[in-house]
């Protein structure tokens, strides 16, 4: 039998059954998301499935953290196929505000600005406000759900960072929870914007994870950070992409680390083929 998923497109319709389940004890997991929805954000709503009671899912193409000149307009949305594939997930709840005036009403006038090590030169040199629409929207996504833990992406692993640095510094009584990154079976991280990619490009768009692996097998080996980066980012602009960034971090803090003897370490990347812009991350072990 096909389930009928819950769907809230209204903050008091969200808030009704959100307060039911707080009056029943009951706990609640919460995965935010722009739909378009694919084995990665399904393998998040798994683990929330896990962790708590009541799973809410949140689908919102949040305009505050595109600039004028990215996707917005063109960014994948399939409403109804995501809503079936949650259904099959048994998720509680979709919460799905019906317009962009239920997140942003008007006169909306606050914004949270995350700043520090987190923050700092990796997405935000190439998407300056980026992080300022994520960190606005995922606190009024908290705000609005009061979920005890919330579930995110590895696959945007600085995303993570800094959502979770936010929770910290604001006092917000919920965990973040970081899930593995879920990949097509050539190594390529899931991503809705891959159905941008060409099939030539489609092609050429795993060289980006194998570059990730190979760098991190020689820093592993204690050889130097700086030469196998440099190295990396020759072979990526090889491939036929165009490099934003190649770079090794604390994988903790994402502040810039030399060594491996300073901390466990995260390469993190970021490359366009044609007009899709790809990232992706992978831990040194
Ligand atoms: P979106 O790109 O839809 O991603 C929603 C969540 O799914 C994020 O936590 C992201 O890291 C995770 N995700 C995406 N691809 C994944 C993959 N291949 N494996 C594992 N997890 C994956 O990220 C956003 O939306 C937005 O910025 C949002 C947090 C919803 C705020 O608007």
């Amino acid at each position: 039998m096909v389930r009928r998923q819950k769907i809230a497109k209204t903050i008091p319709t969200l808030r009704r059954s959100v307060t039911q389940w707080r009056d029943a004890g009951e706990t609640i997991a919460l995965v935010p998301t722009m739909g378009a929805l694919h084995a990665g954000h399904i393998a998040l709503v798994r683990l929330a499935r896990r962790r708590a009671d009541r799973v809410v899912v949140s689908i919102f193409v949040n305009p505050a953290q595109f600039a004028p000149t990215e996707d917005f307009s063109t960014y994948p949305r399939t409403f109804d196929t995501d809503v079936a594939l949650l259904a099959r997930e048994r998720a509680d709840l979709v919460w799905a505000p019906h317009s962009v005036a239920v997140m942003y009403p008007d006169g909306f006038a606050t914004r949270i600005v995350p700043e520090g090590a987190a923050t700092a030169g990796l997405e935000d040199r190439f998407r300056p406000d980026f992080f300022k629409g994520v960190a606005t929207v995922v606190a009024k996504l908290f705000t609005q759900v009061t979920p005890d833990i919330a579930v995110f992406g590895q696959k945007d692993y600085q995303q993570l960072k800094v959502v979770t640095r936010m929770a910290r510094d604001l006092d917000l009584p919920l965990k973040v929870i970081g899930a593995p990154t879920v990949r097509e079976r050539d190594g390529l991280a899931m991503s809705s914007r891959n159905v941008y990619l060409s099939a030539e490009e489609r092609a050429q768009a795993p060289l980006l994870h194998r570059v990730l692996q190979l760098c991190a097998g020689k820093i592993a080996k204690g050889r130097s950070i700086a030469t196998i980066l440099s190295e990396g980012r020759e072979a990526i602009e090889r491939g036929g992409f165009a490099l934003d960034y190649l770079e090794a971090r604390h994988a903790e803090t994402l502040a810039p680390i030399g060594s491996i003897k300073d901390g466990p370490i995260r390469l993190l990347v970021a490359a366009r083929l044609g007009t899709t812009r790809l990232i992706d991350n992978v831990g040194v072990k």
